[in-house]
């Protein structure tokens, strides 16, 4: 049996009101991001993925985050809101010009304080992490698809038993299912969902929330 809720604008805004208790400076950046940067604002998650990783990260005691893919600095807010007042998020990313506006969002609330930025390319950022034995309890990877796969393996190396990876966009607007796609982009994310689905080392499940999440438990 199809058991999908029907999408609709109408569903979403209620979700939205419902479903959902966005703080005041996360709906600042979105409206932000939708009125300055046009098509490029659906790279930001939705305020309900956020709200889901608010919930994991206050249900399982998470102090420290990785994001791979800051954008305008929502998804990074969103999670240092979240956090014990000790935790922290670094957030990598290679965009100087989006990557400074998040910054000047972050500084409005003292969960900022929370956040550090590295900009350059995320995976020689996580060799560096790995080389230096750092270890989170929580990545977000949020970036380029052709480097999930690439972003997934050094996660694992990153995180202890239990530790919880999150990967947005799997779904990747239903392209993934539809043979007459073969874009980069979705070949990636095809072949990326086949790897987890097989990858011994994790637990791992795809949540049909906004373009598709998979949340993963490191064995
Ligand atoms: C989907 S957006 C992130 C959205 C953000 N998580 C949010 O919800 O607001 C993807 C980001 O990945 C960044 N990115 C792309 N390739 C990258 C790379 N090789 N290393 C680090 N960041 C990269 C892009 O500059 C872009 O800002």
């Amino acid at each position: 049996m199809f058991k999908f809720a029907e999408n609709s604008p109408e569903l979403e805004k209620y979700l939205f009101s419902f479903g959902v208790n966005e703080h005041p400076l996360q709906k600042e950046i979105r409206e932000y991001t939708e009125k300055n940067l046009g098509n490029s604002a659906i790279m930001q998650i939705s305020p309900d993925q956020g709200a889901l990783l608010q919930f994991i990260i206050k249900s399982s005691n998470i102090q420290n985050c990785l994001e791979i893919g800051t954008f305008t600095g929502y998804s990074a807010l969103t999670m240092a809101l979240a956090l014990p007042e000790n935790g922290s998020i670094v957030s990598l990313d290679i965009d100087k010009i989006n990557t400074d506006v998040a910054k000047k969002y972050w500084n409005k609330h003292s969960a900022g304080k929370k956040i550090d930025f590295i900009l350059g390319p995320a995976l020689e950022t996580m060799e560096e992490f790995i080389n230096q034995d750092k270890i989170f309890d929580l990545i977000f990877i949020d970036a380029d698809k052709k480097n999930y796969k690439n972003y997934f393996l050094k996660s694992i190396e990153l995180l202890e038993k239990d530790g919880i990876i999150i990967i947005d966009n799997t779904l990747w607007k239903g392209k993934i299912i539809d043979p007459n796609i073969s874009d980069d982009q979705t070949i990636s994310i095809r072949e990326f969902n086949r790897f987890v689905k097989d990858f011994k080392g994790t637990e791992s499940m795809i949540l049909p929330i906004a373009d598709g999440m998979t949340i993963c438990r490191k064995l």
